[in-house]
């Protein structure tokens, strides 16, 4: 159903045209199957083309399964991941980080923006001092861009990395928003992950166009000798993995994934920029990528969910150093590749 005024998720768009294009072209004639046919061959050279160096990348269908397999890759069943307290990996997965390491423990640092700092990470990786006693510190998991839409920037995650790297720990991104927050940067994808410092990477796909697949971006080899074996045992391998491919490949044609981005970042730039101007409306975290964060009077919040507009309200803290009244609500709303200005229009129309 055509739900207009959908700023729910990144999700709720469809796909790509030029990614449904491809997909009807991968479906001619026949192919290996099991990631050992041309377009898995093509795309795995492409993402090194991408991260200007070789990577091993192996693809799959959720974010949830990158995250969880990355982790895994990186943490034995009695380590630590530390990460924020509102990280995907540790209130949206089920679990399943620890359920694909065997039983890894995840710990949530605070920080202001869903933005853990090299001192909250210290802090917390200092709490595990008593050996075999208590979890061992394996790997310091950040999302860039984060769950409440801020961005770190090559330097804040290249001194994130530090803390992991003297400890001789690993570093996850979650980047289910990488291209979002690259968009943002000035910066190359080699120089926000493995020049920073960071071991693995959840390059998204999904959310910014594709139909489903994300990869699992390995810079260094050896984390990544036995992820076969870990993707294959958790259904992750999948046999007509042409399909993922193909995706990823148009993905990454001609700079597709940096263009839908950018226009997502763009339209929640407009939308920012019509909310600040609304009275009674603030908004308390910078916009860096794709979401919006706003604290609302509750009889906006209404008027608008009366007139059917879909957005958020966010369940976490977020806000940091501002209040959420008694009569506002803290909402989220999304932007994505195929939001329009007329989209963001109708909605600010809406709560005008
Ligand atoms: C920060 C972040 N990481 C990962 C994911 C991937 O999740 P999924 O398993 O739904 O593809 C999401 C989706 O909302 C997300 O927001």
């Amino acid at each position: 159903m055509l739900t207009p005024m959908n700023f729910n998720s990144d999700n709720v768009h469809g796909v790509d045209e030029a990614i449904l294009t491809a997909l009807g072209e991968a479906n001619a004639g026949t192919a290996r199957a099991y990631g050992y046919d041309d377009w898995t061959l093509a795309a795995e050279a492409r993402l090194c083309e991408v991260f200007e160096r070789d990577v091993a990348a192996f693809l799959v269908v959720t974010g949830t399964a990158a995250n969880s397999l990355a982790l895994a890759a990186c943490c034995p069943p009695y380590g630590a991941v530390v990460c924020h307290h509102e990280a995907h990996i540790v209130v949206d997965e089920c679990g399943a980080p620890e359920l694909f390491s065997g039983g890894a423990r995840l710990m949530g640092a605070r920080g202001a923006g869903g933005k853990v700092t090299p001192a909250t990470v210290a802090a917390l990786f200092a709490t595990l001092g008593r050996g075999e006693h208590e979890q061992r510190p394996s790997v310091l998991s950040i999302s860039e861009a984060t769950e409440l839409g801020t961005v770190y920037t090559p330097a804040e995650v290249a001194a994130l990395a530090a803390v992991a790297r003297e400890r001789r720990l690993r570093t996850h991104m979650d980047g289910a928003r990488f291209a979002n927050a690259l968009a943002r940067l000035a910066c190359t994808p080699a120089e926000l992950t493995w020049k920073s410092g960071v071991d693995v990477l959840s390059f998204g796909a999904t959310k910014n166009g594709a139909m489903g697949v994300e990869a699992v971006v390995f810079f260094d080899a050896a984390l990544a000798t036995d992820f076969r074996y870990l993707r294959k045992r958790t259904g992750q391998l999948v046999s007509k993995n042409r399909f993922l491919a193909a995706q990823m490949l148009a993905y990454l044609a001609d700079d597709r994934w940096l263009r839908n981005a950018r226009h997502a970042n763009t339209m929640a730039d407009r939308l920012a920029a019509a909310f600040r101007a609304l009275p009674g409306v603030r908004l308390p975290l910078p916009v860096d990528a794709n979401a919006v964060f706003a604290i609302v009077p509750r009889a906006l919040h209404e008027r608008l969910q009366a007139q059917g507009a879909r957005y958020l309200v966010w369940p976490g803290e977020g806000p940091g150093t501002d209040t959420v009244g008694e009569h506002e609500v803290f909402i989220r709303l999304l932007t994505s590749f195929r939001t329009s200005a007329a989209d963001v229009d109708a909605l600010v129309a809406a709560a005008g």
